[in-house]
């Protein structure tokens, strides 16, 4: 696995931390919903105080481009903040220039200063250099803890890195280290589930992982579009019928890279979409042309986990089936809880990632029992389709 600092590596004593932090968290009428990441950032914040640093923090908030924008500002946040960390947080309006540079200089030992949205400066996004010295003034050290923003290039994730000594937060460390465990140098046989709506966006990701897993299980959508490709009618099933032929060409290659893909052998089906509609358990190719399949049926799920029993690492992104809407939710939640029954025994490394998946295994009442659950959505996407992310590149030694 990569080489890089960690916060034990540098001398962090009376010395301003720049921490990028990903609290890019939901907000409902000024309310956040979800307070994990925040809850996340706690011990890289507490870790840097108790070696002397004075962590100035560093994050962006949904998609300004460039402007500020009221609604965006991370002022919304320090109310959260300051009740996850236990202790006041400063605020600055601006994230460079003289009103930042004077609310850093303020700052004592045991401060936290939270500096305005990153987006709101056209620079970040651009990763412009002169926009990273005008950050990188502001402090001694960079410490990087949002693995979930590493996907993007941008100043705070990536331009400071090369000005200033850097190191991952805790966080970040916890991230690296479990997808090395799950992907990187894994226990063998590994199992991936890939599920969700569409091949379409998961192309790279499925033929990233038939040349580094065992076994491939197919759930959701995108599974419809794989039976569809295997001459089976899917009814009114949700399915990217254009990518019939893209599917046959995964399903020939993975038997020569010594990949098993495991589709659905059994389905439940459903008149229409909504919550405890009438449903049917039927063999997957059997769907009536009037129905749609909304999950996998029970004799998928047996087969499911008895390839997860003879397995040492498993990798979780996407839901078996309409998992929002009982009963559709039942092939997700049985199969979430085997793998956490065989986590629990030691049994089974269990990674899982991807917006969708977290609120799909925290439905499942499963996710303290997980090995590991990435905070990350979109980063995670791209480290399963085996990309480089740039902003652990940039904290990669050597
Ligand atoms: C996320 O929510 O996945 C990260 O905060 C990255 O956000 P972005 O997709 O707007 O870059």
């Amino acid at each position: 696995m990569a080489d890089f600092n960690t916060i034990d590596d540098l001398d962090l004593d009376g010395k301003i931390v720049l921490t990028r932090v990903d609290i890019n968290v939901p907000v409902e009428n000024g309310r956040v919903t979800d307070a994990t990441r925040i809850e996340k950032i706690v011990p890289t914040v507490k870790d840097i105080q108790a070696r002397g640093g004075i962590p100035v923090l560093l994050a962006h908030f949904d998609r300004p481009k460039g402007q500020r924008v009221d609604a965006m500002s991370l002022k919304q946040l320090v109310p959260a903040l300051e009740s996850a960390l236990g202790q006041p947080v400063k605020f600055s309006d601006e994230a460079i220039g003289g009103p930042a540079k004077r609310a850093v200089a303020d700052l004592v030992k045991g401060d936290v200063l939270l500096l305005e949205n990153t987006r709101f400066y056209p620079g970040e996004e651009a990763n412009d250099p002169t926009f990273a010295a005008s950050v990188a003034a502001l402090g001694q050290i960079y410490v990087n803890d949002a693995f979930s923003a590493a996907h993007r290039a941008h100043t705070s994730t990536e331009g400071i890195a090369r000005l200033l000594p850097s190191a991952a937060g805790r966080l970040m460390e916890a991230e690296l280290r479990a997808l090395d465990a799950a992907l990187g140098n894994p226990d063998r046989p590994v199992t991936a589930i890939v599920g969700g709506a569409k091949v379409s966006t998961k192309l790279e990701l499925l033929t990233n992982l038939i040349e580094k897993v065992e076994h491939l299980v197919i759930g959701g959508g995108m599974a419809n579009t794989f039976l569809v490709a295997q001459g089976i009618e899917v009814g009114t099933s949700l399915a990217e019928r254009d990518m019939a032929d893209t599917a046959r060409e995964i399903l020939e290659k993975s038997a020569g890279a010594g990949c098993t893909i495991h589709l659905p052998v059994d389905i439940v089906v459903a008149r229409e979409f909504a919550a405890n509609a009438p449903s049917e358990v039927l063999p997957a190719d059997q769907c009536p042309a009037d129905a749609m399949i909304l999950d996998a049926g029970p004799a998928t799920v047996a087969a499911i986990s008895e390839v997860f029993a003879a397995s040492r690492t498993l990798i979780w992104n996407g839901p078996l089936g309409a998992f929002e809407i009982p009963p559709f939710d039942a092939a997700t939640n049985a199969a979430a809880q085997a793998a956490a029954a065989l986590t629990r025994d030691g049994k089974l490394v269990s990674v899982a990632g991807g917006g969708d998946t977290v609120a799909a295994l925290n439905k499942a009442g499963v996710a303290d029992d997980f090995t590991y659950i990435s905070t990350a959505g979109g980063a995670f996407l791209e480290w399963m389709e085996g990309k480089e992310l740039p902003g652990v590149v940039a904290l990669t030694k050597g």
